[in-house]
């Protein structure tokens, strides 16, 4: 332990300092910037506004960009054919994203940051491809993410982000600029071609290639052909991924390799023309006759940024990778089980040890269900927010990822007052419809009780939340729900509700409620009861499934509601969350529901012996 005594002569030694460190970085930004880009998101087809698809329709009350302009058809057409332009007949006018992004220019910008508080960067980033006839008609975009990967606590160092400069295909074509030099791809090597540029950014070359305006704009309205650039991002760690349609990361090299997490590339290439739902299509899950509908619970993965820390591994193995291992095994459960949903229930991101970038770990976390084109909700937990970005930015993304059910209520709100991702899905019988044949609340349960003095502990699901479900169950969901058949409902949230502590009987005193599975730790509950388990009965919910005590991986059907409501555990799955407890294995749970005689099955599957089931109920 170093102590040090500031004796008088150091203190006039060190307020000058201090005081000279202070002005080198005035007028530096005062928080540091958030790991998120600053590209101009389109404002058009794309963006989902055709929700027929839903029948509980939540808009987002998402940031829409004003400046992204709209454009009318008869623009368009005009526009083609002053640049002699003939659209190939297949090709629908209505679905043109005049908006989408061409790059025209790549470079970097270096900061210097003192106490991980202040930065200062130079004012303007330093470009490599100038191209004065775009001048006034490109937008500065800037991926606010550290190549540098500086991480934690340092009193001071260099930061350094990438900038581009993009134009939309629309404004291309109003410029009446007829060639010029566009992004379309990065190499390890710098190739020089006909009309090609390179250059040279850390280890990897950004290669530009001349076009003209009908070139480009018929390369991309093709959908066989190899498209140009539209968007790009920064992505950190070997293992890193990205499983969004058009997009691709180049890992033959990355962009650094010099700090703590190498940085890779992600390229979008997309083609012009979207038709409606070419993004994230968000259809009705519809069961087909005489199918059982199977949901895998991931519950606490813990991932990080690279292949993360192995905690309390059990059974101990020499070389414990904490990511590939919980891959292998999520990969395995996918393989075997063929869920038609898999539910995130929270603590998938280990926010710190995703300080470098949560984007880089969350697109890595959905990885292995959106290949498997698997339909996927996500409740967030109280660690998922401690990385780069906050709760309301990864429900951003979350939401505009394939297959995503995810959703924003209303109410929804950046802070714990109601919290984000509140939603409802339902299942439809595919024969018929309009036939609901079972309904899946998603929750928040925030994180810590901000009023630690009279409920310490954990936050709970509000009052407010519990209401706003049984509002739209009473308003819209019963009609839609037959009353001759049976109906399933099933909660999922990420803390426990106080009645997971129900082991003893409340009806029966002295006798034990039934329970199946371990109860090894204290169950982590708030102390204050929001009263969720009578509005749940009253919705006619069978089952909750939450995650967050990792060694608690039971089912016990508590006697405080009018029916008898199973509260099951999913189980730690994850190799970056603790377990212990007398060494426990990361397990996953599995539900199987069947809609035509109401049954609800249940087991899990742990991580060394995949192949078998143990635990197995009916409720
Ligand atoms: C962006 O889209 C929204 C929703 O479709 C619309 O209300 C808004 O006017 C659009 N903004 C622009 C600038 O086109
Ligand atoms: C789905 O609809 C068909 C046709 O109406 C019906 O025969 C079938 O029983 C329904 N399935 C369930 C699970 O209700």
């Amino acid at each position: 332990m170093l102590r040090m005594r500031l004796s008088k002569r150091h203190i006039r030694t060190l307020v000058p300092l201090v005081l000279v460190l202070c002005v080198l970085f005035m007028g530096y930004r005062h928080q540091r910037t958030p790991n998120v880009r600053t590209v101009t998101k389109n404002n058009n087809s794309n963006s989902n506004s055709n929700n027929n698809d839903y029948i509980w329709t939540i808009k987002s009350d998402k940031v829409t960009n004003c400046g992204t302009k709209k454009w009318g058809k008869d623009e368009i057409i005009g526009l083609l054919s002053s640049n002699h332009i003939d659209l190939d007949s297949n090709v629908d006018i209505q679905y043109l994203d005049m908006n989408q992004l061409v790059i025209t220019n790549i470079g970097t910008k270096e900061c210097h940051y003192l106490a991980k508080k202040f930065e200062r960067c130079s004012t303007k980033p330093m470009k490599e491809l100038i191209q004065p006839s775009l001048k006034g008609y490109t937008d500065e975009h800037a991926i606010k993410k550290d190549i540098r990967g500086s991480f934690g606590f340092e009193w001071f160092g260099k930061s350094e982000y990438l900038y581009f400069d993009a134009i939309s295909i629309g404004s291309l074509f109003q410029s009446q600029i007829n060639d010029f030099f566009v992004l379309i791809d990065v190499s390890d090597e710098g190739n020089t071609g006909k009309d090609q540029v390179s250059f040279k950014i850390h280890d990897l070359y950004f290669v530009f290639q001349k076009y003209t305006l009908k070139q480009l704009f018929e390369m991309n309205t093709n959908s066989d052909t190899h498209h140009l650039v539209s968007d790009m991002n920064i992505l950190f760690g070997t293992d890193c991924k990205d499983p969004r349609q058009d997009w691709n990361i180049y890992k033959n090299k990355p962009l650094s390799n010099h700090y703590r997490f190498p940085s890779y590339i992600s390229l979008e290439r997309a083609p012009v023309s979207k038709p409606p739902g070419y993004h994230n299509p968000k259809t009705k899950i519809l069961l087909p006759d005489g199918k059982n509908l199977k949901i895998v619970q991931l519950a606490d993965l813990h991932m990080g940024v690279g292949e993360n820390k192995c905690i309390d591994e059990y059974p101990i193995t020499e070389n414990c990778h904490a990511d590939p291992k919980t891959f292998e095994f999520i990969n395995s459960v996918l393989d075997i089980e063929q869920p038609d949903l898999v539910v995130f229930t929270g603590d998938q991101i280990m926010g710190d040890r995703s300080i470098q970038d949560s984007e880089s770990t969350l697109l890595k976390v959905v990885a292995p269900v959106i290949e498997r084109e698997i339909p996927w909700a996500m409740v967030w937990g109280n660690h998922d927010d401690e990385g780069s970005l906050a709760r309301w930015e990864l429900s951003e993304l979350v939401y505009d990822l394939p297959f995503s059910l995810f959703k924003f209520s209303p109410f929804d709100t950046r802070d714990n007052s109601f919290g984000v991702g509140n939603y409802i899905q339902e299942v439809y019988n595919k024969s018929n419809p309009s036939d609901v044949l079972m309904t899946f609340y998603f929750l928040d349960s925030h994180k810590y009780s901000k009023t630690g003095k009279l409920h310490p502990g954990y936050d709970w699901i509000k009052e407010k939340q519990w209401d706003y479900i049984k509002d739209v169950y009473e308003t819209s969901l019963y009609k839609n729900i037959p009353t001759d058949k049976p109906h399933i409902s099933m909660a999922f949230f990420h803390i426990p509700l106080p009645e997971y502590l129900d082991i003893d009987s409340k009806k029966s005193p002295g006798e034990q409620n039934p329970i199946v599975g371990s109860f090894k730790e204290g169950v982590t509950a708030p102390k204050y009861n929001s009263g969720g388990l009578k509005v749940l009965d009253d919705l006619g919910v069978q089952v909750t499934s939450c995650g967050h005590d990792h060694c608690n991986d039971y089912c016990l059907q508590t006697d405080s509601a009018r029916n008898p409501i199973w509260l099951c555990f999913g189980g730690g799955a994850g190799e970056g969350g603790y377990a212990g407890y007398g060494g426990t294995e990361r397990r996953i749970r599995i539900y199987n529901i069947n809609p035509s005689n109401g049954n609800i099955y249940t087991w899990k599957r742990l991580n060394g012996t995949p192949n078998d089931k143990f635990d197995q109920q009916q409720f």
